[in-house]
């Protein structure tokens, strides 16, 4: 049966993002049009429909699974969605979040299985943030991760690289440092609003990397083969990771299937198509795995217009 996640490229789905809703109390600029309409709330998939889902796709060979929005955390079920699949044998169970509701979660979420999560941070500034994020959270954010650490989890910090926040880059690479947490510098990609203003905001991995070689002596890191980052090392012990997803795509090894909130299987952020799971007995879940996979790109597709607090980060 395993043999229904691998795609007619050789690529095996091994891990599920799972998004829990769409709505987000953040304003990114990048990712909230002016006027953004979210689902109702009866209409998402309950804690009982995601663990089943993710348990049947579990038997078909996934293994990690990553919670994302939206902003997870504004789901009040959140813990129990943690509780619940941290019934079911995965290998990993994370969560990306812009961290403002984090904290009050995290200790009820250090019993769950859950332990990694990926706290965006574009900003170290206060009002470069408001302004990235249209909230005055900078220090809510920052609260939360190192709450997050003191209580043991595996905490990375993800920064879109924006020609707005490059000024800040040796302040969020020292940040890092000083806590000894992994950065990754995300790659703006055309999805949504970020269509329109991509050629005003994009910079590429390249080109920080360039910068860095500049001023730091770098070490390239390994990583695991579907990974969709690159790593280094600085010299002063500062992990640094690129998700490069413009300019150096990573389509051909990508082991990875997005669940939507209202329980639609789609194969790739940037790709529309998608197929419903949703009350679909585990018998009939074949047919629609093959579909899905049929329409996952093996090369990056240029654009999408739907927005990303719809699809999930
Ligand atoms: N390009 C790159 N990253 C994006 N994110 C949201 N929209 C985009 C985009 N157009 C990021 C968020 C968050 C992660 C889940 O995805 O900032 O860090
Ligand atoms: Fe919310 Fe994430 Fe979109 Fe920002 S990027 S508005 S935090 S969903």
């Amino acid at each position: 049966m395993n043999n229904l996640m691998t795609d007619s490229y050789g690529r095996k789905m091994r891990k599920l993002r799972v998004s829990l809703l769409d709505a987000c109390n953040f304003r990114c600029t990048y990712c909230m049009p002016e006027t953004a309409t979210f689902s109702k709330a009866h209409d998402l998939l309950s804690a009982d429909e995601i663990s089943l889902i993710v348990s049947n796709l579990i038997k078909l060979g996934i293994e990690e699974v990553r919670l994302t929005g939206g902003e997870p955390t504004l789901r009040s079920e959140l813990v129990e969605i943690s509780e619940r699949l941290s019934e079911i044998p995965l290998k990993r169970l994370a969560l990306t979040t812009n961290g403002f509701l984090l904290k009050k979660n995290l200790s009820a979420l250090r019993r769950t299985n859950l332990d990694s999560i990926n706290i965006s941070l574009d900003s170290l500034n206060r009002q470069n943030f408001l302004k990235l994020a249209k909230v005055d959270a900078l220090e809510v954010v920052l609260d939360a991760i190192d709450s997050a650490l003191d209580l043991g989890f595996q905490i990375k910090i993800n920064t879109v690289l924006m020609k707005q926040n490059i000024f800040e880059l040796e302040d969020l690479l020292e940040f890092a440092r000083s806590r000894q947490i992994e950065i990754r510098f995300l790659e703006l990609m055309k999805i949504g609003v970020a269509i329109n203003s991509f050629s005003e905001s994009f910079i590429s991995a390249g080109h920080v990397i360039d910068l860095l070689r500049r001023k730091y002596k770098m070490k390239q890191v390994n990583t695991e083969s579907d990974s969709t980052s690159f790593k280094y090392q600085l010299e002063n012990g500062t992990r640094l990771g690129f998700i490069a997803s413009e300019s150096m795509p990573f389509c051909g090894n990508c082991s990875r299937l997005r669940l939507d909130s209202k329980g639609a299987l789609r194969s790739c952020l940037m790709q529309e198509h998608k197929l419903n799971l949703r009350g679909v007995p585990f018998e009939d879940y074949a047919p629609v795995i093959k579909q899905v996979l049929k329409w996952k790109p093996n090369d990056r597709i240029e654009k999408i217009e739907q927005p990303m607090y719809q699809i999930g980060g």
